[in-house]
């Protein structure tokens, strides 16, 4: 194996590693997948508008989320049970977090709990969670997840019901009897039966409550209510194209959304980020901020918490190095006008005068 030198590389490196059950798992997307392609393809639809001759000798990334100072603004998204991924799962992606300078969310079905992965030593953490039926286990999980330290809440509200992932349905995936969905462990709800279907989409419609009813954000709409019910802030999210087939890449959903909240809570996006150049697109269509999913999973199969600092690290770079070459030298000098998307063709533009 040569040198690694772009975060896709660990996809490869995870898919020989893994059982299929345990790959398909974290690579797949719902039904045709056209979301799945889609959250990478709409980042090719836009292109830079650099600025040159400034000098960019120095380039600040530091920024602040929910009054919280990070390093840069390159977040890890929730995905559950890592440890299907490399025995120390969720320990290596916090100690990596941490030592990137950056928040890390934890899943609910994390297969290490909020008190072991605050364990691991000092650092930024969110904690993602699913609302149960039974509120007294939400309850009592948060309770347990601010007592560890966690800062913020992320509340997931696209899964109703599971998406149809249809490797899942092939493979019949289900935990791995050695592993428990560590929160819940003395619930009864820390382990997962097999189902003649996907195990997981059955676990899915026994606990968790099909009836909430707002944020599930890419639209504005959804954002004005998120805004209305005091949410601190709006992650644009199509849960990496594991829910509902054919919605928008969240690259296309941003700028609606950030229109929606006025300014009033910072908006942050997941879904399809791998290059330092798709960080930047996002800041320049609004986001405050961004959170990576998938290439967590990969390079922690490939590498445990080295490949996950070099995932962090790599993307760090890139994204330095666009701030660099389209002359920012700090994110709040990253505008809209240092990009153009093939959707502004659409509208009417002025006319340079030169
Ligand atoms: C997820 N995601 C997710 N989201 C969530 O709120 N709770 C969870 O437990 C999980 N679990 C999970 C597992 C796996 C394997 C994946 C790929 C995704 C969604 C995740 O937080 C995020 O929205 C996407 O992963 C972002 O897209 P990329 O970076 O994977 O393209």
């Amino acid at each position: 194996m040569g040198e690694i030198t772009n975060v896709m590389e660990y996809e490869a490196i995870a898919k020989e590693k893994l059982p299929k059950m345990v790959f398909d798992y974290y690579a797949s997307g719902a039904e045709d997948q056209w979301t799945l392609q889609e959250n990478r393809n709409a980042f090719s639809r836009i292109l830079f508008r650099p600025r040159i001759l400034i000098d960019v000798s120095k380039i600040d990334m530091n920024t602040t989320v929910l009054g919280f100072k990070i390093s840069m603004p390159i977040m890890i998204a929730p995905t559950a049970m890592q440890k299907m991924a490399h025995p120390e799962g969720e320990y290596a992606t916090a100690r990596a977090a941490s030592a990137a300078g950056t928040i890390m969310t934890l899943s609910s079905w994390s297969t290490s709990s909020v008190e072991e992965v605050a364990s691991t030593g000092p650092g930024i953490r969110f904690f993602q969670l699913y609302v149960y039926k039974d509120r007294n286990v939400v309850a009592q999980l948060v309770r347990r997840a601010e007592r560890a330290g966690f800062k913020a809440i992320a509340l997931t509200v696209d899964t109703p019901r599971l998406g149809r992932r249809e490797a899942d349905i092939k493979n019949r995936f289900t935990l791995p009897p050695f592993l428990t969905l560590k929160n819940f462990q003395g619930l009864d709800l820390g382990k997962m039966d097999e189902a003649n279907d996907s195990g997981l989409a059955a676990y899915v419609a026994g606990q968790i409550d099909r009836s909430l009813s707002w944020k599930g954000v890419l639209t504005a709409e959804d954002a004005r209510i998120a805004v209305q019910a005091g949410a601190a802030g709006i992650i644009v999210s199509n849960h990496g194209a594991r829910q509902l087939d054919y919605v928008p890449a969240t690259i296309m959903a941003l700028e609606e959304v950030v229109k929606a909240t006025q300014g009033r809570i910072p908006v942050f996006l997941d879904g399809g980020v791998r290059r330092g150049t798709d960080v930047f697109k996002a800041l320049a269509l609004g986001a405050s901020g961004i959170f990576i999913g998938r290439p967590v999973v990969y390079s922690l199969a490939a590498e445990g918490e080295k490949g996950v600092r070099r995932v962090l690290e790599m993307l760090r770079e890139e994204f330095e190095l666009a701030m660099a070459l389209s002359g920012c030298r700090s994110l709040k000098e990253i505008t809209r006008d240092h990009i153009v998307t093939e959707w502004d063709a659409s509208l009417p533009r002025p006319v340079p005068r030169l």
